[in-house]
């Protein structure tokens, strides 16, 4: 049986370009990148354009750019570091009720140091109230952490609202765009934005890269200390392979792929809607993620929609995709709303461009009679 993949906001596959850009950085162009000899040159100089290439994306300067492992570790990186930089002459970090556990777990550790947390309220549609964002800055608030594509229903932030606020009011922005990097424009000079978290392995690079945009000018306490790499902000010898594959699944990303898929997005939300009593989670059209689809159906359970399609060979996801080994309601749909049993009943289909029509197809035929057959043991029990 062929599997159909519909998990790509977990991760995705490595493209076959970005493993071959990586391939040589093994065992042929293996120098560390702080070597003074001829290897470790050519790895450092490859470094560097990959760093370029990827600040270019963003409209940030090269120096602007640190390499981290991770979307996580950048994002713990930029809060933990601002905290630790700032505590105690301030205190205050903004964050929202829909962010990624990397980010809400952070702020709950933080708390336990003395930090004070601001959980914004989103609408229900998934969108930051900015009304309450720009009230809840006061002279304590070192940094308002938004995320920009939503991991969970793919509502995009508008991030130019709210670095205008963030400016207008003397406060740091921070966005975890782990999700809408290179889907959705972000252009860190015209948003206002300071710090930016990106990973690889959302979009066909390889896992176990990441990094962040960090304004020029803006001091952070580093997470780790030791050789001074990455201009001091984290020490530990790079990864050139990650970097490589990082830059080159960049390169390789394109607005035509992000129109096909918003295409076979739209065609799997028309057919899954024809369900009777399903409903749509999110935001509509152009404000939500291209690859993200959630679905809510009434009297079923999420998790056994989720194994049967399994079991066809159907790959989904309920809850928080990356850690959805737990059966507790998704705090993003809670904060959109939804009733305990309504989150539990919803699931998350997301999309890459290898995904194709005849998939799509396929999948709501499968979900159509998936849901019937749920539906029909619930009547019996
Ligand atoms: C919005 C968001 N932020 C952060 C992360 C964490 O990224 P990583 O898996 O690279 O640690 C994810 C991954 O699921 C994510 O979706």
């Amino acid at each position: 049986m062929k599997s159909i993949y519909l998990d790509n906001a977990a991760t995705t596959s490595v493209d076959k370009k970005v493993i071959k850009s990586m391939l040589p950085y093994f065992n042929l162009k293996y120098g560390n990148a702080s070597s003074l000899h001829l290897l470790g040159e050519e790895a450092k100089r490859e470094l560097e354009s990959a760093r370029k290439y990827i600040a270019k994306a963003l409209n940030a300067k090269y120096r602007e750019i640190i390499f981290t492992s991770s979307g996580t570790e950048a994002n713990n990186t930029i809060l933990k570091g601002l905290f630790w930089h700032n505590y105690p002459a301030k205190n205050h970090i903004i964050t929202t009720k829909i962010e990624h556990d990397c980010i809400l777990s952070t702020c709950k550790w933080l708390e336990t140091f003395g930090a004070k947390i601001t959980y914004l309220n989103v609408d229900a549609e998934g969108f930051v109230d900015l009304q309450q964002l720009e009230q809840a800055i006061t002279d304590k608030t070192i940094v308002v952490s938004v995320i920009h594509g939503n991991n969970e229903v793919g509502t995009i932030q508008d991030l130019k609202a709210i670095g205008d606020i963030c400016k207008r009011k003397s406060t740091l922005f921070h966005t975890d765009a782990c999700q809408s990097f290179t889907k959705v424009l972000i252009d860190v000079i015209k948003q206002k934005i300071d710090f930016v978290a990106i990973n690889a392995h959302k979009i066909h690079g390889p896992k176990g890269i990441g990094a962040f945009y960090i304004k020029q000018g803006i001091k952070i306490t580093p997470l780790l200390h030791g050789g001074g790499h990455e201009f001091g902000l984290r020490s530990s010898t790079e990864n050139v392979p990650g970097i490589i594959g990082f830059a080159q699944a960049v390169r390789i990303s394109n607005s035509k792929s992000m129109k096909k898929i918003t295409k076979l997005r739209d065609r799997l939300i028309e057919g899954i809607l024809r369900i009777p009593n399903a409903k749509f989670n999110g935001a509509k059209g152009e404000k939500r993620l291209c690859n993200n689809v959630n679905i809510s159906f009434k009297n079923i359970e999420g998790e056994s929609l989720g194994n049967l399609l399994n079991v066809r060979g159907i790959f989904t996801s309920t809850g928080s995709a990356c850690s959805s080994n737990s059966l507790k309601p998704s705090h993003v749909l809670r904060a959109l709303g939804l009733g305990r049993l309504e989150a539990n009943s919803s699931i998350r289909l997301s999309l890459s461009k290898f995904n194709t029509e005849e998939e799509v197809g396929i999948v709501i035929k499968e979900i159509t009679r998936a849901v019937e057959k749920l539906r029909k043991i619930n009547s019996i029990k």
